[in-house]
């Protein structure tokens, strides 16, 4: 959860520019503090309880140097502080380290270097590892770049858990060594330098060559280049890959905040998950699913594993799929699945959705659903991550980089992605007329102007928003395939906004939430012209009784909205199958302007980080 930057080059200065600001794009992945460690003759460290700008000025403008590393950290052993940020290192100041990741043997070792005299100064769980590479350097003979790469893959040896590790070792100037285990870590190849990440997103402005390091690889990287083994030191040959977008996918772009500028990348976001998926000729519907015709006939069943947002989109695909495919769709929290109860499962397809691939209990899903004999399909927006690679097949969502902590952007990447699984299934298993098929192809095709629309109502939504503002506590309603969008709704204010937000469907709130119902409870709910609509209509009125201000959502043609509620949206007219995408992009619309007015820091929420790679 915290986020890792590493640079080796062949010059004497530039390290801090590169390191600093590739921190500056890590910071969605924590940041309760950060630290740096420019690496020449001698090692200077800087540390702050505080986060990269403030760095930033302590690092000051003229300290520098050709090789350093440096981290954000979202606090998992030890509480924020200066002395539990990294990097951290050993008694001697010798060896430099900084990880992301659990170290979960950490005090059955940190016990035993104690006992051996070691002097510990954090209560962090990784600066046991600066310690053991210590203790291995210190028997070595002579310490060149041979003697220390054995001696780091006995110290990895030791570890037991989840880690990115990215170490340098004074006396080896030009030469830094990283492994990963469970952990996000990319290399980036440049001319006369050599970079290590969490993610594309620190060095896409240096390099568009990466290999994306697998669990088990460690690897020592020189100016010149990068050296990749296996813990018993076999080479592996691994090619890099380019990257396919550009550092200004990486920044705000004349936004206030990375949320907003998502929010209104969503109608490129719903076309570049459509790019080059549908298709005029038979099969209309093309994706790289990692199974052929025969085995997509015979899905009877679907298991979508995810947690959150990712979560939502897989109960909109369950109300898809179920409609135009009628086959059951089970949607599982990643996290309960994981620890569940090993019942009688047909072998089917598991679905694991997950933005940025690397959510931990979404990958302890993907790979129970393996073991329990599914074949496995993920819908991933990060390219080559390990939910990604362990996947039987993937459908990328191709989003681009999403950086604000809450998901926006890579929903409707991720309902586009389902909405097209649900049409490539009815295609094959021809649970619907072409024609209908057709017409629901050409629909969504044009989603994508609906929610530009949606977005050009960003005033009145704002409006609305400021009233919500005003408020402690927040309901959100909906039914059916809109159920889902309330839940998001209520997840989308609570994260960023701070107040207390609950999703329902709609006939649910009688039977308990409605004590909490009072006029300074506003309600939001959600309209789609579909078989429900007089149901929800009635939950409406049921509300409305009990004294709250209702906000509706609904879409243009709706003749009744006014009459139902105090506020209205409206959002274009559509198949009520695509109104999550239009109710979606509003709500996220209304959160975004009710956190700003409560002038929260949008993009960072206060114990959030964007992905959640423990536990
Ligand atoms: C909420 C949000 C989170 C993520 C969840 C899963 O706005 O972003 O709820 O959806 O942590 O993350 P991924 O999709 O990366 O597995």
């Amino acid at each position: 959860m915290c986020g890792i930057i590493g640079i080796v080059s062949d010059a004497h200065s530039g390290a801090r520019e590169i390191l600093l600001n590739g921190l500056e794009r890590l910071e969605y992945r924590g940041y309760d503090s950060a630290g740096v460690a420019l690496v020449d003759e001698s090692t200077a460290i800087y540390k702050t309880a505080g986060r990269v700008a403030a760095l930033r000025r302590m690092v000051g403008a003229s300290a520098d140097a050709g090789t350093g590393i440096a981290h954000t950290r979202w606090a998992t052993h030890g509480p924020p502080s200066e002395t539990n940020s990294h990097p951290h290192k050993d008694c001697k100041g010798r060896v430099v380290v900084v990880h992301n990741g659990i170290i979960e043997n950490f005090s059955t070792l940190k016990k035993a270097l104690q006992d051996d005299g070691h002097q510990f100064v954090s209560q962090t769980d990784t600066e046991v590892f600066a310690h053991l590479f210590e203790d291995e350097l210190a028997a070595l003979d002579k310490v060149d770049l041979e003697n220390a790469t054995a001696a780091f893959r006995r110290t990895i040896s030791k570890l037991d858990g989840q880690y990115a590790i990215v170490t340098s070792v004074a006396g080896l100037p030009g030469v830094l060594f990283a492994a990963r285990s469970h952990a996000p870590l990319l290399a980036g190849l440049a001319d006369g330098m050599t970079l290590f990440a969490s993610d594309a997103t620190a060095v896409v402005e240096h390099t568009k060559q990466v290999v994306y390091l697998e669990d088990g690889d460690l690897a020592v990287a020189t100016p010149e280049g990068l050296h990749l083994f296996d813990i018993d030191g076999k080479t592996i040959e691994r090619a890099p890959q380019t990257i396919s977008w550009d550092i200004e996918d990486a920044q705000k772009g004349g936004y206030d905040h990375f949320m907003l500028k998502e929010i209104y990348d969503g109608p490129r976001a719903i076309n570049d998950a459509l790019a080059g998926r549908l298709f005029p000729t038979p099969p209309h519907v093309r994706l790289e699913l990692g199974m052929d015709d025969a085995r997509l006939r015979g899905i009877g069943r679907i298991l979508i594993l995810a947690c959150g947002t990712s979560f939502h989109a897989g109960m909109v695909g369950k109300y898809v799929i179920e409609k135009l495919v009628g086959i059951p769709v089970e949607v599982a929290y990643s996290s309960e699945y994981r620890y569940g109860s090993e019942v009688r499962e047909e072998p089917g397809l598991a679905v694991a959705i997950s933005q940025s691939g690397e959510t931990a209990d979404t990958l302890a899903a993907l790979r129970e659903a393996r073991s329990r004999g599914h074949t496995v399909l993920s819908v991933c927006n990060v390219v080559g991550s390990t939910i990604a690679r362990e996947s039987d097949g993937v459908l990328y969502i191709q989003s681009g980089p999403e950086i604000g902590v809450a998901a926006t952007k890579s929903f409707l990447g991720q309902l586009c992605a389902l909405y097209l699984l649900a049409f490539r299934l009815a295609e094959i298993q021809g649970t619907l007329p072409a024609s209908d098929l057709r017409e629901l192809e050409r629909g969504l095709q044009h989603t994508s102007r609906l929610v530009d629309q949606v977005l050009q109502k960003s005033e009145t939504i704002a409006e609305q928003a400021a009233l919500i503002a005003k408020a402690d506590s927040c309901f959100f309603l909906g039914r059916q395939v809109l159920y889902p969008i309330a839940l998001e709704g209520a997840l989308k204010l609570k994260e960023i906004s701070y107040i207390h937000a609950e999703g329902y469907s709609g006939g649910e709130l009688k039977h308990g939430p409605f004590a909490l119902l009072t006029p300074d409870t506003p309600v939001v709910a959600l309209l789609a012209p579909d078989g429900v609509y007089s149901k929800m209509a009635s939950n409406i009125i049921e509300v409305k009784a009990r004294g709250p201000q209702v906000f509706i959502v609904t879409t243009a043609s709706d003749t009744e909205a006014e009459q139902l509620g105090d506020h209205v949206i409206r959002v274009p007219d559509t198949e009520a199958i695509f109104t999550p995408l239009t109710h979606a992009a509003a709500l996220h619309l209304l959160s975004y302007h009710a956190a700003a007015a409560r002038g929260c820091e949008i993009d960072k929420p206060r114990n959030l980080a964007k992905s959640v790679t423990v536990e």
